[in-house]
C-alpha cells in the first residue's frame, strides 16, 4: 500500500506538472483528491490493513494528500501568472502609432445667426413656438385675414397639397395657433422653415427660413413695437445700428410697416451691401389686426398686439456677407467652417 501511494504521489506530479491552463488543475485535484479519486479509493481499502500498519499508512497517506494539494496550490500561481502576462501581452497599446482624427462638427451659420437672434429675444421675455410646416389654408391665409384674390395664395406662389393644404409661405401661421391656444398675455418668436415657389437664385430659394415675433397684452402700441425692434436691431448689428419705419401693407397687421437698418458695414454712408442707400430692409411688421385678433377669439377691445417677421437667411447673408443663397444648402464644410 505504501509503493501505491508513493505511485499515485509520483503521478500527481508528473501529471500536475503537465497542466497548462485552470481547468486542467480542476480536474487533476478531482482525479486524486475528489471522492472518487485515486487516493480516496486506496483510503477506503485501509480496513485491510493491520492495527500496526495503519497509522503508519494513515500518516503517509494524509502527507500524500498535502503534498499534491501543495503541488496544484503551486501551479495555481504559475498558469496565473502565465495567464496574466498573455493577456499583457495581447492588450500592448502602441502608443507610437498615428492617432485617428475624430471629425468635430460645426454649426451651420444660420444656427449661429439663430442661436444670436433666439438669445436677444429670450433676453426680453420672450418664449420660442412652433409651428408645423405643412399647415391649412386656414391657418396661412384666411386667419391672417388674406382676402381670396390676394396673389400669394395663387398656385403660383404657394406649394398646395390639397386645396386646404400647403407648405406654409411664412411663419406667421404660428401666431394664429399660439393665440388659438394661449391666453394673453403672450410673447414669442418662432423660428422655422418656409416654402414659396420660387425659381432659385443668388437670393431665393423655394426654402428658407422666417423667425416670427408676437406680443400680446393690454395697452400694447406701436411704441412697444418700435422700442422693441430698434434694440433687437441694436444687439444684432450693433450698438450704433439706427433703425427706419417706413410704412407698408400686410393683410394681418393694421398699420403696417417695415424696418430698415442703417448699414452696419459703412454707418450709412452708403456701399456694396446696402447698394449705396446707407439703409439695410430686414423685417415686416405692424400691430395686429383686430379682425386676426377676434378670429382667434381674443377681444380687440381689451387686448392689442405686435407682430414682426424677418427672413433668417436674408439676415445672416448680411451679416457674414454671403452673396449666394444656396451655399447655405450645398452643406459644402469648407463653406460652413468658415463663421
Ligand atoms: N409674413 C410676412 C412675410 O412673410 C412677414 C410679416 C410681416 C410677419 C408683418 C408679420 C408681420 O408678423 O406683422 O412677408
Amino acid at each position: 500500500m505504501k509503493e501505491k501511494l508513493l505511485e499515485i504521489l509520483e503521478k500527481a506530479k508528473n501529471e500536475v506538472k503537465s497542466a497548462e491552463v485552470m481547468n486542467q488543475l480542476e480536474d487533476f485535484r478531482i482525479k486524486y483528491l475528489g471522492k472518487k479519486g485515486e487516493l480516496t479509493k486506496l483510503l477506503k481499502e485501509m480496513g485491510k490493513l493491520s492495527k500496526e500498519e495503519r497509522p503508519v499508512i494513515g500518516k503517509l497517506a494524509n502527507e500524500v494528500r498535502s503534498s499534491i494539494e501543495g503541488i496544484l496550490e503551486e501551479n495555481k500561481k504559475v498558469i496565473k501568472e502565465k495567464e496574466k502576462n498573455a493577456r499583457l501581452q495581447s492588450e500592448v497599446i502602441d502608443v507610437t502609432r498615428a492617432g485617428k482624427i475624430n471629425k468635430v462638427g460645426h454649426k451651420h451659420p444660420l444656427s449661429l445667426v439663430l442661436d444670436e437672434i433666439k438669445t436677444i429675444f429670450i433676453g426680453m421675455g420672450y418664449k420660442i413656438a412652433e409651428g408645423p410646416e405643412v399647415d391649412t389654408v386656414y391657418h396661412n391665409f384666411d386667419a391672417l385675414n388674406s382676402p381670396e384674390d390676394h396673389p400669394s395664395r395663387s398656385l403660383s406662389d404657394t406649394f398646395y397639397i390639397t386645396d386646404d393644404i400647403l407648405l406654409r409661405c411664412h411663419t406667421s401661421t404660428v401666431q394664429i395657433r399660439t393665440m388659438m391656444n394661449q391666453k394673453p398675455p403672450i410673447k414669442v418668436i418662432s423660428p422655422g422653415r418656409c416654402f414659396r415657389s420660387d425659381d432659385i437664385d443668388a437670393t431665393h430659394s423655394p426654402m428658407f427660413h422666417q423667425i416670427e415675433g408676437l406680443v400680446i397684452h393690454k395697452d400694447i402700441t406701436m411704441r412697444d413695437l418700435k422700442g422693441t425692434l430698434d434694440t433687437f436691431a441694436k444687439r444684432l448689428f450693433g450698438v450704433n445700428t439706427r433703425t427706419k419705419f417706413r410704412p407698408h401693407y400686410f393683410p394681418f397687421t393694421e398699420p403696417s410697416g417695415e424696418v430698415d437698418v442703417s448699414c452696419f458695414k459703412c454707418s450709412g454712408s452708403g456701399c456694396r451691401i446696402c447698394k449705396g442707400s446707407g439703409w439695410i430692409e430686414i423685417l415686416g411688421c405692424g400691430m395686429v389686426h383686430p379682425s386676426v385678433l377676434e378670429e382667434c377669439g381674443i377681444d380687440p377691445e381689451i387686448y392689442s398686439g405686435f407682430a414682426f417677421g424677418m427672413g433668417l437667411d436674408r439676415i445672416a447673408m448680411l451679416k457674414y456677407e454671403i452673396e449666394d443663397i444656396r451655399l447655405f444648402f450645398e452643406n459644402d464644410m469648407r463653406f460652413i467652417e468658415q463663421f
